[in-house]
């Protein structure tokens, strides 16, 4: 294969990048939360029925601000359901995916567990059957010191001090017909300023995702966008985007350039942002929340979302394999690359539920998403730099011309840390990085997933088919690095900058 030649000048930088792009998603979903990061009746429960091997690989993947309690479910949630005495707590029939829902795990529980994992919670409030006095009661009892109703009922339950949550969903995917109380665009951004106004009234530091369209392809697709965000101006943040890929049509190279189309739904999205911005003469811009992203196709049909009446179903649980880590590659070179625009993603989701762990009885898998995700994320302290590249590209039927060689790099102090996916099926690439101005000194780690076979998965009899390994083929000389890459692989290396 023709070598590739990446220049990365410390001086073309886009922007810092925002350390909650390596956000999760924690729904009330199938076996999410019940058998997944929350189960007293296994060996490795603590005190609080908390999971303690699914929260030790948690902690390798660095996540930071954590989505809960939906998704779907949240549209609704009545999050007082969730607090107080377990025993007191109804059991409800949760009609998103169909589930029983006892409500042993709620808002306290995730308080705990986020301060505990170093999360910075994320809530997506009801505004499928909800009303924006009950939004704007859960940020009280979040957010206000004891001294009124709400906050003092979170001192009752055990948290004296507030828990500070810096960031609110209004709603989630209410442009979809399928969700709990969808509405037309002008409907749902009307209850979403009423929502958001009582709610920073309440508490004015907080921050708000509007929701914006979940798919690309539903007709109202920015439209949806522009009235939402033309309506409700400063009293939302972000406005929020949603993406599940997959390999529908059986073919890798096809699937792993999908990197082009997930660049331009970002920049859509925030086409839409600058015109409204444009239009209103004002200076606020609205910047992206990517809540939800990840690879689903397999798991769609019903009998994976219907949860048919019981209690912690299997729904969605999507097995990965080596290609679909080179798509989460993909996904977060995306969003290093755009970090002047997308501020905040979660993966979804985390445990079990379309994951990059599962649980079965006490045991635990890390699946393949998990690898790529954990390399990113211990890497991400800095500034993104725009990379210049040269070299082999293809034609995708679905995306169109992309390069063989996928990038992002991050500029941290006295670092640089460079990410690189090798779309090519069966070649090893040669890749020349020149850091322009500056000058690479050393390789001070490097890590590599790769295999011959793109639909090879972890199982719980072979577990770490795929996993990351050590990358012994980079070099430095005369301020330059040279990297080879086996085929079908993403390679995080870091290096030492002068
Ligand atoms: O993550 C699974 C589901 O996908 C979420 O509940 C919903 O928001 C989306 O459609």
């Amino acid at each position: 294969m023709e070598k590739t030649h990446v220049i990365l000048d410390p001086a073309y930088q886009i922007a810092p990048v925002d350390s909650r792009i390596f956000g999760g998603f924690l729904e009330h979903m199938g076996r999410a939360i019940y058998e997944g990061v929350f189960d007293p009746n296994s060996t490795h429960a603590d005190e609080n029925g908390f999971r303690k091997d699914v929260l030790r690989a948690l902690r390798q993947l660095r996540m930071t601000a954590m989505r809960y309690p939906g998704g779907n479910f949240a549209s609704g949630y009545h999050w007082m359901d969730g607090i107080g005495p377990k025993e007191l707590r109804p059991t409800v029939r949760e009609l998103a995916w169909q589930s029983i829902e006892p409500n042993q795990f709620g808002t306290d529980e995730f308080m705990k567990m986020a301060s505990m994992m170093e999360w910075t919670p994320m809530l997506t409030l009801n505004l499928g059957t909800g009303t924006p006095e009950e939004a704007r009661n859960w940020v009280e009892y979040c957010n206000c010191a004891v001294g009124s109703r709400y906050a003092d009922l979170r001192a009752k339950n055990g948290s004296k001090a507030p828990f500070q949550v810096k960031l609110w969903c209004l709603g989630n995917e209410m442009d979809g017909s399928w969700q709990l109380g969808h509405v037309p665009a002008d409907l749902y951004a009307i209850y979403a300023q009423q929502a958001a106004k009582l709610m920073k009234d309440t508490d004015p530091s907080i921050e708000t995702v509007a929701c914006g369209t979940c798919s690309t392809s539903l007709p109202t697709y920015m439209e949806w966008d522009r009235t939402v965000l033309e309506y409700i101006g400063s009293y939302a943040d972000y406005i929020s985007l949603h993406r599940y890929v997959g390999n529908r049509m059986g073919d890798t190279p096809d699937y792993l350039a999908i990197t082009n189309s997930i660049d331009q739904q970002i920049e859509e999205m925030d086409a839409v942002c600058r015109f409204v911005q444009a239009r209103s003469k004002t200076k606020k811009r609205h910047y992206l929340c990517f809540d939800e992203w990840n690879i689903w196709y397999r798991k769609r049909s019903a009998e994976h979302t219907n949860g048919s009446g019981k209690f912690a179903p299997h729904l969605i649980e999507e097995q990965y394999n080596l290609e679909d880590a080179l798509v989460v590659a993909g996904f977060l070179n995306s969003f290093i690359r755009h970090a002047d625009i997308v501020k905040i993603a979660n993966l979804a989701q985390i445990v079990n539920v379309i994951a990059p762990i599962q649980t079965r009885g006490d045991d635990m898998l890390l699946q393949t998403i998990f690898y790529p995700f954990a390399m990113y994320s211990s890497r991400r302290d800095g500034i993104a730099l725009l990379p210049s590249i040269r070299g082999p590209a293809y034609e995708s039927p679905s995306y169109g011309r992309v390069n063989t060689i996928d990038i992002s790099a991050i500029l941290g102090d006295g670092v640089l840390h460079i990410f690189l996916v090798n779309r090519n099926i069966s070649e090893t690439a040669e890749i020349e990085i020149d850091h322009g101005r500056g000058k690479l000194i050393s390789v001070i780690s490097s890590e590599v997933v790769s295999g011959s076979d793109p639909n090879v998965c972890n199982t719980y009899e072979n577990p770490k088919a795929i996993c990351n390994q050590p990358l012994q083929t980079v070099k430095v000389s005369e301020g330059k690095g040279s990297v080879q890459l086996p085929p079908l692989s993403v390679a995080a290396i870091t290096f030492k900058t002068a």
